[in-house]
């Protein structure tokens, strides 16, 4: 080249520089693995299929059958199958719980795991993302995936919401916002979402906080951070216990008795949920059953029946004299898992309030 002027030859060099690195790049995106994802199935209707007339059966179908429907996800990512368990979510319990946060935390430790996804039934799927939130620790994502129709159904919703779960799964983008749930193309964080519709595909809602994004084959769109803390601030986070204490929710409607609270304190719940009228509110009978509850020992929540809004402090209830706590945000369901956490690392009323403004 010793002909060419000094700009050209600088040109020239430029120019092969830029091929050279498109070429790495070429080579690393064709020859690079994919990324790898644990798969912890658990039942649900994703595995459901469809019985003798208008049934179906949960939790019926193998997960190798399930990602079989789903060939686009080869192209995404190296998927590891553990079946946890198999079964509907209404039999999701504590005991299933804590096997599913070890195996997840397993997965999440393993350096090759970019991310883990969880097959979930849709009725108690808000209860296991929320448990998880704040029993996991680690900052990869780990989404939870349902679906509203069994795989055998007409236009079952599964496929494409795996597909997009595992999509979630593997994306640097969707690390440290805590346990999301993935279904219906939207993003949410468990500590917001809820099931809110028997049957529809877009029965889950984030009502006080909306939605965390959206996933449109594969693409995200995030819409913000979650705001309370999860993961790797949560003080209950790797979950070491091997059970945990006994909270019941007791359902308040016009007319409740005070029978069913003290049923459970003698059945020996150590924590009560109220699922309020309105504001969190109960009868004036329940009110004593609850106060006498607290003087035995048991502690109880105030949240509210509602599905959205505040349950505040000290508004209606005297909640200091009654010696309550309030759920602040969390619907009944979610404030028993932090009542749960909270009751077995040993915290007393005072310390479990204020939980209740930082979970
Ligand atoms: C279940 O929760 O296991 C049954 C319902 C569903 O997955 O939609």
């Amino acid at each position: 080249m010793g002909h060419l002027q000094p700009r050209v030859k600088l040109s020239f060099c430029i120019f092969i520089a830029a091929a050279r690195v498109r070429l790495l790049h070429y080579l690393m995106a064709t020859t690079s693995p994919l990324p790898c994802v644990r798969l912890l199935a658990t039942g649900g209707t994703i595995a459901g299929a469809q019985t003798e007339g208008r049934g179906y059966a949960a939790a019926t179908i193998s997960v190798e059958a399930l990602l079989a429907a789903v060939p686009e996800l080869n192209s995404l990512a190296t998927i590891e199958v553990e079946q946890v368990a198999r079964i509907g979510s209404q039999d999701m319990d504590d005991t299933v719980w804590l096997q599913l946060a070890a195996r997840a935390q397993a997965a999440l430790d393993d350096p090759a795991i970019a991310g883990v996804v969880i097959t979930h039934g849709t009725d108690t799927m808000e209860e296991t993302a929320y448990f998880l939130n704040l029993a996991l620790k680690s900052t990869k994502p780990v989404v939870l995936v349902g679906a509203m129709r069994p795989a055998t159904a007409i236009s079952p919703d599964g496929p494409m919401n795996l597909y997009n779960a595992v999509a979630v799964a593997i994306d640097p983008v969707a690390s440290d916002r805590g346990v999301l749930v993935v279904t219906n193309d939207e993003i949410h964080f468990a500590r917001e979402v809820s099931k809110t519709n028997t049957t529809q595909v877009g029965t889950f809602k984030s009502p006080n906080r909306g939605l965390a994004g959206l996933v449109n084959r594969g693409r995200l769109h995030f819409f913000g951070p979650t705001v309370r803390r999860h993961t790797v601030t949560s003080e209950f986070a790797p979950v070491a216990a091997t059970e945990l204490p006994r909270v019941d929710i007791i359902y308040a409607h016009a007319g409740l008795r005070r029978d069913l609270i003290d049923a459970a304190v003698s059945a020996g719940a150590r924590g009560l949920v109220i699922a309020g009228v309105g504001a969190g509110n109960l009868s004036t009978g329940a009110l004593a059953a609850c106060a006498d509850a607290v003087r035995s020992g048991v502690l109880v929540v105030r949240s509210s029946r509602t599905g959205g809004g505040v349950v505040e402090r000290n508004i209606e209830i005297n909640d200091d004299k009654h010696g309550l706590i309030v759920a602040e945000e969390l619907n009944p369901q979610k404030a028993r898992v932090l009542l749960m956490l909270g009751l077995g690392r040993g915290l007393d009323a005072a310390a479990i309030q204020a939980r209740f403004m930082i979970y």
